[in-house]
């Protein structure tokens, strides 16, 4: 049996993740590494057990053995090992954001739409058996039309001045922090979830530290740094609040804060029909809440058994055996692996005009929280 031939790009907290949910999923085998320079490379195959350190990315989207590339790498790097990828004509699954702005992921959308290889974007949290649950309830018709979509993403592991990554510098992460990097997650899976787009936003933001210490050699992501460091100006926010209008007329309300004491990675989606209310916690994962106004509320549990089809598909193991977010990563990967073999006329994976969309929704909340002004941001086609 010919397997795909996978080389990850990137040697941090997604790539270890990446790399651990490659090893489950059947027909690929993960055929090298690449982080940011020769030397990490080879630290990162040795440490991650993987045979090929490619110097660059630039050398491993060369190689004849390499068949599909993660691209694991921080936000400034996206763009440039995407086109690269494209270039040599290798599938893609690129970690989100596609670009550090609308301009950089309309120019990669428009690539991957030419491309005659598959591309994918790693909005991770769409493959939990009960947010698929919750999706094919809704658009069933049989429990109400959505008309208000509300929740939180929280995290805390940037409460303290001297927490330190990457993702505190503009340059290689963009010009909003908190609001592109797990906001955006959160309006992926509420467009997803619901079948309709944001298209109107208007947010405020707000920042707890106008300072930071920056140590001298960077934590990985989630990891606590030393503490000692120079003291740095910080132009990116560490919460907002944002109001949202769907296409289909639904309102919407989302809390994103990284400075949350308590809060590790509460991703809260809520949606209210006429008929139901239904709850999901990334936190609490195997549970979908359901409301109602006349019945007892209830809770669905993660058992194939009571699922609906595609979301049964989703749960691997009985109820009770809990799943959770590598797991969701995992379905994530297996999904974009049945594309490439042929079979992606289910695929629920992002495409790259969803995360295009979703850099533009990220760009209007930006605009919308200078101006104080809602702000239009309709999908745009891709030519
Ligand atoms: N979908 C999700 O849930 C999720 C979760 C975490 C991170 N991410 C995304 O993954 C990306 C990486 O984030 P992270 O948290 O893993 O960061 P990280 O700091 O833990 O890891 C970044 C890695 O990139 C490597 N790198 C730097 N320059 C490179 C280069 N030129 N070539 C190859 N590798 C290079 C570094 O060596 C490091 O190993 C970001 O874009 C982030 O938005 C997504």
């Amino acid at each position: 049996v010919s397997r795909v031939r996978v080389g990850v790009v990137g040697a941090g907290f997604a790539a270890a993740s990446h790399i651990e949910a490659l090893r489950r999923v059947p027909g690929v085998e993960i055929a090298g590494i690449t982080a940011s320079t020769p030397e990490r490379s080879k630290e990162a195959a040795s440490r991650l057990d993987i045979v090929t350190a490619y110097e660059g990315y630039e050398e491993m989207a060369a190689a004849p053995d390499i068949d599909a590339i993660h691209n694991c790498a921080p936000n400034d790097l996206h763009l440039a090992i995407n086109k690269a990828v494209l270039a040599a004509g290798k599938h893609l699954l690129s970690e989100k954001p596609l670009g550090l702005t609308s301009d950089e992921t309309r120019e990669i959308a428009r690539l991957a739409k030419d491309a005659s290889v598959v591309t994918g974007v790693c909005h991770n949290y769409r493959h939990f058996p009960l947010v698929r649950q919750a999706k094919d309830m809704l658009s069933s018709g049989d429990h109400g039309t959505p008309h208000f979509v509300h929740g939180t993403y929280l995290q805390d592991w940037l409460l303290h001045p001297d927490d330190w990554n990457w993702r505190l510098e503009t340059e290689k992460a963009g010009r909003s922090r908190a609001v592109a990097d797990i906001g955006s997650h959160w309006m992926d899976l509420a467009q997803y979830v619901i079948g309709s787009d944001i298209e109107r936003v208007s947010a405020r933001t707000g920042r707890l530290h106008e300072q930071r210490i920056r140590p001298e050699e960077g934590p990985r992501t989630f990891e606590t740094s030393s503490g000692d460091g120079e003291k740095v100006a910080i132009e990116t926010e560490d919460m907002a609040v944002v109001m949202l209008q769907f296409a289909s007329g639904a309102l919407g309300a989302l809390s994103v804060s990284q400075v949350s004491p308590g809060r590790k990675n509460a991703l809260r989606l809520m949606i209210d029909t006429d008929q139901v209310g239904l709850g999901w916690d990334q936190e609490e994962p195997n549970t979908l809440w359901i409301g109602r106004r006349d019945l007892a509320n209830s809770e669905l549990a993660r058992d194939p058994g009571l699922l609906a089809p595609e979301a049964a598909k989703l749960a691997h193991y009985p109820g009770g055996h809990q799943e959770g977010w590598p797991d969701a990563l995992k379905n994530l990967i297996a999904d974009f692996y049945s594309a490439v073999a042929g079979n992606g006329s289910g695929s629920s994976f992002a495409t790259f005009e969803d995360a295009h969309h979703v850099t533009r929704v990220v760009e209007a909340i930006m605009e919308s929280a200078g101006t104080e002004r809602w702000v239009e941001v309709e999908r745009e086609e891709i030519a």
